[in-house]
């Protein structure tokens, strides 16, 4: 897997690319990570298809391995199995947590299953305060203490969790996905109000009731769960990335260019496929995706980011970028993570004209970038600057290039598919 990539690997970039030509969308990173999480609620060997080729998942393999499952990748067909103990283990260290905050979505499953778990407090992206407490909160209402002492979350429940009313202050995807995986072997019935409505959310929900789990209202604010005695492994397929399948559709606007988006689906994308419509692109869904050209200048649009079905703080950063290069002025709003603007302080040193206040962007639009050195901080950022590079006068070098394979397959060759000079140094 692509976990070799190190620190210090970057993407070196010439500008004045077109972007033409056809791309194939692989498995979601933010659903395939929790789909192996959950795997660990039943004794057995469970399969997961569609399964993306990047760092994060190999990290996830390696937390599973130490809590003494047998995880086996075959990357040709993306298949991943995962063979779960009787008796896991219930630590999630800190050296893997820190490189991947999705760790902590063994949590919920580790405590309901077995009564106890100790998960590494998490680092993740650089992106803002990331708190726990709606986890915390809703592990306690399901009758587990919790508590954090020395770096670690410990929770313990030794006679098992109890079906409870929650209501998240905000509609958290990772709270609502451990509580939902701790919910389905607790005992009676728990609901969970203004719950996320991502379909990463819907996804891990399909594998849980493939597992046996009793769950209704996916993708709906209030998800419903039956606590069932037990639950037994399961075969799934992974969806498809709406976050890769939405960064291609923004490049294809950003560097004026036409590609076909194969595995895109358009019913995920509503909103960012809007906004690239009103920046006057031509959006077409074809029989397996979505293709869009660019054959101007994109037009500046505003945006707030929002929970789902509203537009993706994970495409933040692309819209960012497409505004930068964009006829007229724009101000992009971001509503989920504080400090997703980390980006901007990047975009600017290639001359960018953006300006931030709180948490409102305001873009002044120039028709190219200067080429420069910049640093990922995140793996969207990441992605973002690379294409940033393309719409740059000269050559721009990404360093910390291992936020990109964190979330994109194969980004460079995919790029060099599409006509761009990029090359992984
Ligand atoms: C997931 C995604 C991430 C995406 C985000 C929002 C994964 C691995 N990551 O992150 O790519 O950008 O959803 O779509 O799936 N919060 C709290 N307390 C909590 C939990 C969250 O205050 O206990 C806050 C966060 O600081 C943030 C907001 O709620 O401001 C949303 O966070 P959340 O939806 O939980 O994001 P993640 O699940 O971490």
């Amino acid at each position: 897997m692509s976990s070799s990539a190190m620190p210090g690997d970057s993407f070196h970039v010439e500008g004045g690319a077109r972007l033409v030509g056809e791309v194939q969308v692989s498995g979601a990173k933010n659903s395939a990570l929790k789909l192996m999480a959950a795997t660990l609620l039943a004794e057995g060997k469970s399969t997961i298809l569609n399964v993306p080729d990047i760092a994060d998942v190999a990290i996830m393999s390696e937390l599973l391995e130490r809590l003494g499952c047998t995880v086996v990748y075959e990357p040709t067909s993306f298949t991943l199995t995962i063979d779960v103990p009787q008796v896991p283990g219930v630590r999630a260290d800190y050296d893997l947590v820190r490189k991947m905050r999705a760790s902590i979505n063994v949590l919920g499953p580790l405590v309901t299953r077995l009564g106890h778990a100790e998960v590494a407090l998490p680092g993740g992206d650089a992106i803002g305060s990331r708190g726990l407490d709606y986890h915390i909160k809703g592990l306690k209402e399901l009758g587990a203490e919790a508590h954090s002492e020395h770096g670690y979350v410990i929770a313990t429940a030794p006679d098992g969790l109890t079906g409870a009313s929650i209501t998240l202050d905000f509609p958290s995807v990772g709270a609502t996905e451990n509580l939902m995986t701790a919910a389905v072997l607790a005992k009676g019935v728990t609901t969970i109000d203004n719950a996320a409505r991502e379909p990463d959310v819907v996804d891990l929900g399909q594998l849980l009731l493939a597992m046996g789990a009793d769950i209704e209202g996916l993708g709906s604010p209030t998800i419903t769960i039956t606590g069932v005695a037990k639950l037994h492994p399961a075969t799934h397929s992974t969806l498809c990335d709406r976050i890769v399948a939405g960064t291609w559709a923004f490049a294809a606007a950003i560097t004026q260019g036409d590609i076909t988006i194969h595995g895109a689906r358009a019913e995920h994308m509503e909103i960012p496929l809007d906004k690239l419509v009103a920046a006057g692109a031509v959006v077409t869904t074809t029989s397996d995706g979505v293709r869009v050209r660019m054959d101007r200048r994109p037009s500046a649009v505003d945006v707030a980011t929002l929970p789902y079905p509203g537009f993706p703080t994970d495409l933040q950063p692309l819209i960012i970028l497409m505004n930068a290069v964009a006829e007229g002025n724009s101000i992009v709003t971001e509503n989920v993570f504080e400090g997703r603007f980390m980006f901007v302080n990047e975009l600017t040193r290639l001359g960018a004209q953006i300006q931030v206040d709180g948490h409102h962007a305001s873009i002044t639009g120039i028709p190219h970038l200067s080429g420069a050195p910049v640093v990922a901080t995140d793996i969207r950022a990441g992605a973002g600057l690379v294409l940033a590079g393309l719409v740059s006068e000269g050559s721009t070098i990404v360093e910390d290039g291992y936020h990109i394979d964190r979330g994109y397959p194969g980004f460079a060759e995919a790029l060099v598919g599409l006509g761009a000079v990029v090359k992984r140094v």
